[in-house]
C-alpha cells in the first residue's frame, strides 16, 4: 500500500494511524463485551470476562491475557468516576493492510468506553414495543462478534416503526432473540395446559433454548434464577411470533436495559398494554437480589 485517502486528504501509507487499519473496521474482525455498573459497582464481570475469553478462544484470537483485561476494566471504571456506568470494550485482530487472512503476528487491538447509562425510566415504567424482523445473522450468534449489520439494519427498522426493539424471527418460523437483547414470553396457566403436558401447574417463563443461534446472555441466567425464585416454571423452548403474541406478559432482558415490559408485539397489545404483574415481580426480585450488595471489583 502507498497511499491512502481519508474524507477528502490524501496521506501516505506510512504516515496512517494503525487505527484506520484495524482489521475491525475492514471485517469486523474482533469480539466485544458491554458490562453495566449499579450504584458503583459492576454487575457479573466474570460472567462477561468468561464469555469475552470464549468468544476470543472461538475466532482464535490468541494470548490475550483475560487478568488485564479485568484490570483495564477496573481502572477506566474508577477513572471514570460515574456510578451507573455502561462499560463496552473489545478486541479485535490487530491493525495490518487489508487482507482477508491476515499476518500470523499480528498484534490484537483493545478498545474501551466508559459512558453514564441511560436509564430510561420511562421504557422501564411504561415497557416497550416492539416489531419481528427476519433474523439475518449467520450461524455462529453464540460469539459476542463485532460483525452486527443485522441488528443495526433490524434495530433501524424497528426504529422507524416507533419500536425500541427489534425480535429476529429465524427461517424456520421461530424468534431466536432481540437485536441486542434475549426474549421471553410469560404464559399462564390455560397455556400450560395447552402446550407444556409435563410443566407443571401456574405462570411459566419461556425464552429460546441456548444454541448457535442466540448470545448466551448473562442477563438471561439471572432472570431464570430470579423466575425460579418467585415460583415461576422456566421453559427454554423457542416461540413462534403467533405464540408471541398470545402470551400473557413479554419482556426483553440486556446488560443495560436489565428488565424492560414488552407492551406492543408487532401491532398487538400485549395483555392491557401495560408491563405484566409477574415481569414487575421479576424486576424487582432482579434488582433485589442480584444488583443490591455487588462486590468491589
Ligand atoms: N447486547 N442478544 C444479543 C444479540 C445482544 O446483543 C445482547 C446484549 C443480549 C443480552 O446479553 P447480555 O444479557 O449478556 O447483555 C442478547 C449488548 C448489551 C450490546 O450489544 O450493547
Amino acid at each position: 500500500m502507498q497511499i491512502a485517502m481519508l474524507q477528502d486528504q490524501i496521506v501516505l501509507a506510512e504516515e496512517l494511524e494503525p487505527v484506520y487499519l484495524d482489521r475491525g473496521i475492514f471485517f469486523g474482525d474482533g469480539v466485544y463485551e458491554v458490562v453495566r455498573s449499579y450504584d458503583g459497582k459492576i454487575f457479573g464481570l466474570e460472567e462477561h470476562l468468561q464469555r469475552f475469553a470464549r468468544s476470543l478462544s472461538a475466532i482464535n484470537i490468541k494470548g490475550v491475557d483475560i487478568e488485564s483485561i479485568r484490570s483495564r476494566v477496573s481502572r477506566a471504571f474508577k477513572t471514570a468516576g460515574i456510578s451507573n456506568a455502561k462499560i463496552y470494550f473489545h478486541i479485535t485482530r490487530g491493525s495490518e493492510p487489508r487482507n482477508h487472512v491476515g499476518r500470523a503476528e499480528s498484534k490484537p487491538n483493545f478498545f474501551l468506553t466508559v459512558t453514564e447509562l441511560d436509564d430510561d425510566s420511562e421504557e422501564k415504567t411504561k415497557g416497550i414495543a416492539v416489531s419481528t424482523h427476519p433474523d439475518w445473522r449467520w450461524k455462529r450468534c453464540d460469539i459476542k462478534s463485532l460483525n452486527l449489520l443485522p441488528n443495526v439494519l433490524a434495530r433501524r427498522d424497528a426504529a422507524k416503526k416507533g419500536c425500541a426493539e427489534a425480535i429476529f424471527v429465524d427461517r424456520k418460523g421461530l424468534i431466536t432473540e432481540g437485536a441486542a437483547s434475549a426474549f421471553f414470553a410469560i404464559f399462564g396457566r390455560s397455556d400450560v395446559a395447552e402446550n407444556h403436558k409435563t410443566a407443571p401447574a401456574g405462570q411459566i417463563l419461556r425464552s429460546a433454548p441456548l444454541t448457535a443461534n442466540i448470545l448466551p446472555s448473562i442477563t438471561r441466567d439471572f432472570v431464570f434464577k430470579a423466575g425460579r425464585n418467585i415460583g415461576l416454571a422456566v421453559i427454554e423452548r423457542s416461540l413462534t411470533p403467533e405464540e408471541a403474541s398470545r402470551a400473557d406478559e413479554l419482556f426483553i432482558t440486556s446488560t443495560t436495559k436489565d428488565i424492560v415490559a414488552v407492551v406492543r408485539f408487532d401491532d398487538k397489545l400485549v395483555g392491557d398494554g401495560k408491563p405484566g404483574k409477574y415481569t414487575k415481580l421479576l424486576m424487582r426480585e432482579f434488582r433485589r437480589k442480584y444488583c443490591e450488595e455487588l462486590p468491589a471489583v
